[in-house]
């Protein structure tokens, strides 16, 4: 499917989700517009409870009840299958399916959420492949036992066997990295993928992702609370703040000239100023563009 080259792979429009509890409506998210270029990274910032995960959750319509999406359109333009309304799917199609870990996949927080631990890695990748992919299951393992390859897992024949509990946190989300790519998706969404690790074992797995998408093309949507991993990963940035977005731009403007108080301070929760204008320089220096100057200092 062609579309212009300016045409966003993924387009948010007024997009409303709100939680209805007992004791009031939640207005989880408000009306929010965004959109992601192909080959493009987009980070999603804020505070706890400001809405990200459940903006993720939408894109795959995994929002469940009493949490509905009451309104705005989310327009996926995929190469594979064409314009795609997915706000407006039937719950039972067939489309809504292969958007769901085929044109798009998700790797979760806490790994353990979307590994199952009563099968092997293995056959979970397999699984994966067999849904969304016409091959046998031999080709499948075959092609599962190259992406554990690929994402870093040295002995890939003998971990295929293994359960996820029997594997280090930092081995396991290498796992459902390679689940979520395996199908090779447009979309990559990725909700606070390292918090669970330890901080050298979280840059591995940001580089990992990284050098995927390079090889992929796909996009990718990133939910972090750190400008940190905003500048190393991202070329652009969405901050959100109680269910809204209060700024966007190029990762490289929004460092430079935050413009809304709640950005700054997400900026001041860095260690220090100075080490937060280090990660721009070095990730500028890392990309081969000049960037300069302190954000902080302007
Ligand atoms: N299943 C649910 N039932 C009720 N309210 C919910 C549910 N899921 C999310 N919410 C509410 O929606 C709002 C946004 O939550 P969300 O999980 O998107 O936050 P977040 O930005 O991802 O936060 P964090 O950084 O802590 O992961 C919060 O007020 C939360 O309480
Ligand atoms: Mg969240």
């Amino acid at each position: 499917m062609n579309f212009p080259p300016e045409a966003p792979l993924l387009e948010v429009k007024n997009l409303r989700v709100s939680f209805f509890l007992p004791e009031g409506v939640v207005g989880a998210v408000q009306n929010i517009s965004f959109s992601i270029g192909r080959g493009r990274t987009l980070a999603l910032v804020g505070e706890s409870g400001s809405g990200k995960s459940v903006t993720a959750c939408s894109l795959l319509r995994l929002i469940q009840p009493p949490g509905r999406i009451l309104a705005g359109r989310m327009i996926l333009r995929s190469q594979r299958a064409g314009e795609i309304d997915i706000a407006h799917l039937d719950e039972k199609s067939g489309l809504l399916f292969t958007v769901r870990g085929g044109l798009m996949s998700m790797i979760f927080q806490e790994p353990m959420t979307a590994l199952s631990p009563v099968h092997t890695v293995g056959n979970q990748i397999d699984e994966a492949i067999l849904v969304h992919q016409d091959v046998s299951p031999a080709a499948a393992r075959r092609l599962t036992l190259e992406m554990l390859n690929r994402v870093g897992i040295s002995d890939a024949d003998q971990r295929y066997g293994q359960y996820p509990h029997e594997l280090s946190g930092g081995l396991r989300q290498r796992v459902v990295i390679a689940m979520a790519l395996v199908c090779r998706p447009e979309l990559l969404i990725a909700d606070e993928p390292t918090t669970a690790l330890d901080v050298t074992i979280q840059a591995q797995i940001l580089g990992l992702i990284k050098s995927l998408q390079r090889e992929i093309g796909c996009s990718v949507l990133l939910i972090t609370h750190d400008f940190g991993v905003v500048a190393q990963m991202a070329d652009d940035v969405a901050v959100m703040q109680r269910g809204e977005i209060v700024e966007r731009g190029s990762v490289r403007d929004v460092l430079r000239n935050p413009q809304h108080a709640h950005t700054r301070a997400l900026l001041d929760a860095l260690p220090t100023r100075r080490s937060a204008a280090r990660r721009t320089a070095v990730v500028a220096a890392h990309k081969g563009e000049p960037i300069g100057g302190d954000p902080g200092q302007k």
